[in-house]
């Protein structure tokens, strides 16, 4: 049975390393060039087995592969991993993460981790750079094994030393990886592929591991050619004497002219018919030739009826007349967000639908639910819906690889393109505000205090009554309700002052001047009085909650005291 190629997709931090990488994987197959065709496709590179072993002679051994090579998409970036979907998971069936062997793990690479773990692909590590290791040996176009051979003992363990360090970085973030040429199980280790990108040292040991990967772990998901054709769409590109075109990469079964299709558009799904197929030339990639079929994986360019509305990274399927309504069904549920929506919960925009169910699996794992999910810029719409969020700490929009110009003040917008920082922010942002939210709640309950009215400090009789008094504990805070020992209210604190100025508060121990309305002296206040702020059950259910001062506990024992002299059960 005959395998299609893999696909393989390469992230990781930015300056790292990627594009050099693919160039090299490119220029070598091009160097050996008289061994198979050789093409480098629409967004892709191809790599023949031929090319492969003839890259890998030295190293490879008797090992025979039934893998017909490996298609490498030339749009790196954990965005085009997210955009580019196939199957309901990622287009990719493997990934390179590149980390530069200096810099080890930064940001972008713990992204490309979680992105790797949530859509469950396999991929190997390349420990990019080795060349700036202090005292390298140069040496050119070998594979990383036999240039260890001329590295001086020094360098070998310095070398050692930081593919431990990457080994241990990537344990941290939850994979066992280990240099690739000490594994013997590849189902439990993450194979680390030591690199110079730049001096094409490693390529081969790449090419080798990823081969051997994919023949091992994916044989039966490569064997999809009989399936009908699906693919991918890169982008839709106007070209020079042909019009309109799709670039797509093709991910299973065939595709050939004269086939009808059908494709994500942005209001609802296309159906089209193919009236060429275009490839560029093995030779020159600039140049395209029409042929008449495509085999999966492939990069192609097609040729067909109204593409205006066709959204980018959607999927196109073959179909024939007899299958037609079912894969328009299929084509609308694709085009479908599959995120589980709750009643209350954060509102998440994004760029695609991969970028958003990569929000939705890292929010699901923090257990934060999710009220709207849609693709796009953040709207008017997003604010109103995200104000409407019944828990506070969900009033949130978080919009990731979208622009957020929106100029509105009513909800926090947190957006950005590295997810987990956007996650990260989030948690900081929800912290704070629970913080605030707390102050607001305390604020809004009425805490215990206790009063003396002082001797020879009666200023005024009533209306208000103002009066001298110490705070014997507690806090006392203006509004509150005057209570007596005897049960009675007697009024409402207007103010409280010290000298000329106005508090909003006084803590145990101050001795101020206090204003009550309602109050007379010498009918219900009098020097020397004991006075309390008077509780409410709700307050005593709240207050039950907090951490409260030894003051705080005898003054509520107190008051429940005195309520409980009427109601045997009030507070409890
Ligand atoms: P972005 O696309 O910007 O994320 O970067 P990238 O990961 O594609 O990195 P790129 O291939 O552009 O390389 C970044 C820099 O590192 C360039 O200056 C490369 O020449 C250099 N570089 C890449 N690989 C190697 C290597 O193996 N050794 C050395 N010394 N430099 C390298
Ligand atoms: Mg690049």
């Amino acid at each position: 049975m005959t395998l299609r190629q893999p696909i393989v997709s390469v992230l990781g931090h930015v300056d790292h390393g990627k594009t050099t990488l693919l160039d090299q994987i490119r220029g070598s197959s091009i160097a050996a060039r008289e061994y198979g065709q050789i093409t480098q496709h629409i967004g892709a590179t191809e790599v023949s087995i031929a090319n492969i072993y003839s890259i890998c002679a030295d190293i490879i051994g008797q090992k025979k592969f039934s893998v017909p090579g490996l298609l490498f998409i030339d749009t790196p970036g954990h965005q085009a991993f997210t955009t580019l979907r196939a199957r309901g998971g990622a287009l990719a069936d493997l990934a390179i993460l590149v980390i530069d062997i200096k810099e080890g793990i930064m940001p972008q690479t713990v992204e490309s981790l979680k992105i790797l773990k949530a859509y469950k692909t396999p991929f190997v590590v390349v420990a990019n750079k080795i060349d700036l290791i202090y005292g390298w040996k140069t040496v050119y176009n070998k594979p990383f094994v036999m240039a260890l051979k001329d590295q001086r003992e020094a360098v070998t363990e310095d070398l050692n030393q930081r593919i431990y360090q990457i080994a241990e970085q990537l344990y941290n973030n939850g994979f066992s990886a280990e240099r690739y040429d000490r594994i013997d199980d590849f189902t439990k280790n993450v194979a680390i592929i030591p690199v110079s990108a730049k001096h094409k040292v490693g390529i081969a040991d790449l090419l080798l591991v990823l081969v051997g990967l994919a023949q091992k772990f994916l044989e039966s998901d490569l064997r999809t050619l009989d399936e009908p054709g699906a693919a991918t769409i890169l982008e839709v590109k106007d070209e020079k004497g042909f019009g309109k075109t799709l670039d797509l990469i093709l991910y299973q079964g065939v595709i050939k002219k004269g086939d009808i299709i059908v494709f994500e558009g942005i209001y609802k799904p296309i159906v089209s018919r193919v009236k060429a197929l275009l490839r560029p030339s093995p030779d020159n990639s600039s140049k395209l030739n029409i042929v008449n079929f495509a085999t999966a994986a492939a990069g192609i360019k097609i040729l067909a009826s109204d593409l205006d509305f066709v959204k980018a990274g959607g999927m196109l399927k073959v179909a024939t007349l007899k299958t037609l309504e079912k894969v328009v069904e299929e084509i609308k549920s694709e085009g479908n967000i599959k995120i589980e929506l709750k009643d209350d919960g954060v509102v998440i925009k994004a760029d695609a639908i991969g970028s958003l169910e990569a929000m939705a699996f890292e929010l699901n794992i923090l257990e934060i639910p999710i009220k709207k999910a849609e693709l796009g810029e953040v709207s008017k719409r997003d604010v109103v819906d995200a104000q409407t969020s019944e828990d506070e700490l969900y009033k949130v929009i978080l919009a990731y690889n979208v622009k957020c110009t929106l100029d509105q003040k009513d909800v926090p917008v947190i957006c950005g393109n590295i997810l987990y920082k956007i996650i990260d922010d989030y948690k900081i942002w929800r912290e704070n505000r629970a913080l605030e939210l707390e102050v607001e709640s305390r604020k809004a309950y009425i805490y215990p205090v206790k009063l003396l009215v002082l001797e020879n400090n009666i200023f005024r009789v009533s209306k208000p009554a103002i009066v001298g008094v110490r705070v014997l504990g507690g806090e006392l805070r203006a509004g509150v309700k005057i209570l007596k020992p005897d049960g009675r209210v007697i009024g409402t604190l207007k103010s409280i002052r010290e000298k000329e100025n106005t508090l909003d508060k006084a803590i145990m121990g101050s001795e101020i001047a206090i204003s009550i309305d309602n109050a007379v002296i010498g009918r219900n206040l009098k020097e020397n009085d004991i006075l309390y702020a008077d509780l409410r059950e709700e307050d005593i259910r709240f207050l039950k909650t907090q951490v409260l001062s030894y003051e705080e506990k005898e003054i509520i024992e107190e008051v429940l005291k005195i309520k409980r002299k009427d109601k045997a059960f009030w507070g409890a």
